[in-house]
């Protein structure tokens, strides 16, 4: 099931540390490739011996150089990985990934980790209710980590309640779940348009929006997670998505970004149109700066392509997806966006709900499809939104 995959676990200061032997041996035995790195602290609990001893390669804790003289193993491990396990992460090892602190070999190996982590607490039960640990937690599943939640038991503490590190055989069955899950998208080509567009005035200004592109990012995250392969087109933003399966294009203008969609569709499964596109762009571009007068100042504006209802009116085999963010009569006119531009879903975003739209971390959102089926979905994480949006489209492929 796990042949040829390469796991790399992080083993942090904590009583459940013996239970990751368990773990090894469970991977290795399933056909993982296993390197295992510690906490000086992680040492007090199980020795470096042992984990080498059962994952067939050295146990490591420390910087150490490579072949080239460079102090960047944190680096050359964080490549390596197809997924990195922190199990136990203890209550310490939470909080510096939360705030990305960076103090030794396992907190920069996370920060340098391109692969999915999954993160398996173990502590005491008050430790593990604390306020300060369940907000950790929650930040680093919004930074897209996967929990595998303590589970209820006995404690080394003496006491009883949830904190205990799941069971080896429970993390060796969520690491296979991923695994198979990292699969189900695989093969499929998805063209996604992101961010705000940027409409010249003159060679300073410009027209755009508040997008920031957090919401597309988010969602090919997800799609490259279950194998996909993204090309994005993304207008002006901080937000680009950064990984081997996402070629990201960037451009400016609506026209820009239909040209590099039109290019991209031909060969596309799955369109996904995330971006908020300029409805109107100055008619005429002035081609030095507009001086400032006294009078009015009139600019005429000319519609922009409708990226999402062009390429909808000629798609062939193309599962397409919009997004619609209304102020007024939310459902109706995301229905009626679903058909004018002959989508197969839309995702409408409310601006009426507090923490849903641009730039917030979270998103609010009901999903429709063109067969009248309609999800509705609470606050959640930008990452959470894509999983359930991917979800979607991956029972509507299989259909
Ligand atoms: O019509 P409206 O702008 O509300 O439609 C939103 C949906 O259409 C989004 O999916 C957006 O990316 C897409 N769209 C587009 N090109 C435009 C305007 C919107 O692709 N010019």
């Amino acid at each position: 099931m796990l042949d040829g995959k390469k796991v790399l676990i992080a083993v942090c200061g904590s009583i459940a540390a013996y239970k990751t032997a368990f773990f090894v041996r469970l991977l290795i035995k399933a056909g993982a490739e296993v390197q295992v790195i510690m906490t000086e602290s992680a040492k007090s609990f199980i020795t470096p011996l042992t984990l080498s001893t059962l994952s067939k390669k050295p146990a490591l804790s420390s910087f150490e150089k490579n072949d080239m003289g460079e102090w960047n193993n944190h680096v050359e491990l964080g490549l390596w990985a197809d997924l990195m396990v922190v199990a136990p992460a203890s209550a310490n090892t939470l909080s510096k990934f939360a705030t990305g602190a960076c103090d030794n070999l396992v907190s920069a190996v996370y920060l340098s980790a391109r692969c999915p982590v999954m993160i398996c607490p173990a502590m005491d039960l008050d430790m593990y209710k604390h306020p300060a640990t369940v907000k950790n937690l929650k930040t680093l599943k919004d930074y897209g980590n996967l929990i595998v939640d303590a589970e209820d038991g006995e404690l080394a503490s003496g006491l009883n309640g949830e904190g205990r590190m799941a069971e080896p055989e429970h993390i060796l069955r969520h690491v296979e779940n991923h695994f198979r899950q990292s699969q189900s998208l695989k093969g499929k080509q998805v063209l996604m348009t992101s961010g705000p567009t940027h409409e010249a005035i003159d060679p300073v200004r410009f027209i755009g929006n508040h997008s920031t592109g957090k919401m597309g990012r988010a969602i090919a995250m997800e799609l490259v997670a279950r194998g996909a392969e993204v090309q994005f087109v993304s207008g002006p933003t901080g937000h680009y998505p950064k990984h081997a399966q996402i070629q990201v294009t960037k451009v400016t203008s609506a026209d820009e970004m239909f040209e590099a969609a039109k290019a991209y569709f031909p060969e596309s499964d799955v369109a996904i149109f995330t971006a908020a596109v300029a409805d109107y762009k100055p008619k005429n571009v002035a081609k030095s700066k507009i001086k400032k007068k006294e009078s009015d100042l009139d600019i005429v504006l000319a519609p922009n392509p409708d990226i999402a209802k062009q390429l909808g009116a000629v798609k062939k085999h193309q599962f397409t997806i919009g997004f619609a963010l209304e102020t007024d009569e939310e459902e109706v006119n995301a229905v009626s966006k679903l058909e004018k531009k002959n989508l197969d879903m839309i995702v409408l975003n409310s601006l009426n709900h507090e923490g849903a739209g641009f730039a917030h971390d979270t998103n609010k959102v009901s999903i429709f499809d063109r067969h009248n089926n309609v999800s509705h979905f609470e606050l959640k994480s930008k990452a959470e939104v894509a999983k359930d949006l991917v979800d979607l489209l991956e029972k509507a492929l299989n259909e």
